[in-house]
């Protein structure tokens, strides 16, 4: 959708990875592989899990959400809606973003979660947005967290090595018209829900004996179709979301998609005619962190000066459902460095 109404756009950003750092060395011990074929399959060098540090994914998401409500200068009483983008949940239900909520002091806020796979965040952007584009709220806060390192199956080496565990937040608030998220591309094919999935644990497989045993409560991934699907779909997504509000690949100032995988991410760039170097990349020291991969990456882009004031960002993101959705955003926030 493009934006007809007031700007909405992000005012402030923030991250958080857990402090534990699984480097490819590590997997080596744990299973067989090495981090000759990780690196060249995959560009993914080391991610940082929950590991030891007893932790659930709201934790992560409290930490990305109070620095993001720091860096726009807002207090959490000033947040209308928490969105939170996520698969890992801590429980089934209450929503995860209704425990972000209550630990953040966001007392004044409606909370729920969203369920879109990697594509969550680039979900929860679009929907977020046209609070505030339509004037229902003035601060919205889009949490992107996963700790899928707690669903991965330890002794499955085609999945294991490619997950890590961390938070994003933005907090979005009206703009200057023209400026902020100029448009949005959702889109799903549930015919490809088989190739991504955990299949246990809901109301169609319950967990049980059986289930523990077949490890149905772990990631199921058929990474071939899902490889092929991410770089067709990352092209399709970007362009349509630049057309949508007529711009091209040449106006585009910074590439931000989803981390899974560094060559998928050239791939798409390629078939973008977008270069390098305007591609950002950090996989190599996260891995796949699902949800939460877009905004760490917008996060760390940001805080390294790769983006200024008045920048063209794409971001697009593809995941479980199957899902997909990018953005165009003009950056609103103060250039660093
Ligand atoms: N170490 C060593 N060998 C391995 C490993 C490993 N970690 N994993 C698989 N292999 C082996 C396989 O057993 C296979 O061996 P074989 O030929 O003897 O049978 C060989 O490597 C090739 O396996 P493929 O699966 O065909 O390898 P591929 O080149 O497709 O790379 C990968 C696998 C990296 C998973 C790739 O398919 C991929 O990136 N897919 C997309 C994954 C993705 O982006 N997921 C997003 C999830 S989004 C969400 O919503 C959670």
């Amino acid at each position: 959708m493009t934006s007809k109404l007031c700007g909405a756009g992000i005012i402030g950003i923030g991250s958080f990875a857990p402090k534990t750092v699984l480097t490819n060395a590590d997997i080596e011990k744990i299973v067989d592989t090495s981090d000759e074929w990780i690196v060249t399959r995959t560009g993914i060098r080391e991610r940082h899990i929950i590991g030891e540090e007893r932790l659930a994914v709201s934790d992560l998401g409290i930490e990305a959400a109070n620095r993001a409500m720091a860096s726009a200068g807002i207090t959490p009483e000033d947040i209308d809606l928490v969105v939170c983008a996520t698969i890992t949940g801590d429980m089934p239900f209450p929503a995860t973003a209704c425990l972000i909520q209550d630990k953040i002091g966001a007392k004044n806020a409606a909370a729920f979660d969203l369920s879109a796979g990697c594509s969550g965040w680039a979900y929860a952007l679009a929907t977020g947005s046209q609070f505030v584009q339509t004037g229902m709220y003035k601060h919205v806060l889009v949490v992107g967290v996963d700790a899928l390192s707690k669903f991965v199956d330890w002794t499955d080496r085609a999945t294991c090595v490619l997950f890590g565990d961390a938070a994003g937040a933005a907090v979005l608030a009206p703009v200057e018209p023209g400026t902020g998220v100029l448009s949005t591309y959702l889109g799903a094919d549930g015919g490809g829900a088989e190739s991504l999935k955990i299949e246990a644990g809901g109301s169609r497989c319950g967990t049980s004996e059986e289930t523990l045993k077949n490890g149905l409560h772990f990631i199921h991934m058929e990474g071939r179709e899902v490889y092929k699907f991410a770089v067709r779909i990352m092209a399709e997504a970007s362009i349509k979301v630049m057309e949508q509000c007529g711009i091209t690949h040449d106006d585009v100032d910074l590439f931000v998609p989803h981390q899974a995988n560094t060559r998928i991410i050239y791939a798409a760039a390629e078939r973008l005619e977008i270069p390098t170097e305007k591609v950002f990349v950090n996989a190599q020291n996260y891995g796949n962190t699902s949800a939460a991969s877009i905004p760490l990456a917008l996060d760390e882009a940001y805080q390294a000066g790769r983006i200024k004031e008045g920048d063209v960002i794409v971001v697009v993101g593809f995941g479980a459902g199957l899902t997909w959705g990018s953005g165009v955003i003009k950056w609103t926030m103060p250039s660093i460095g």
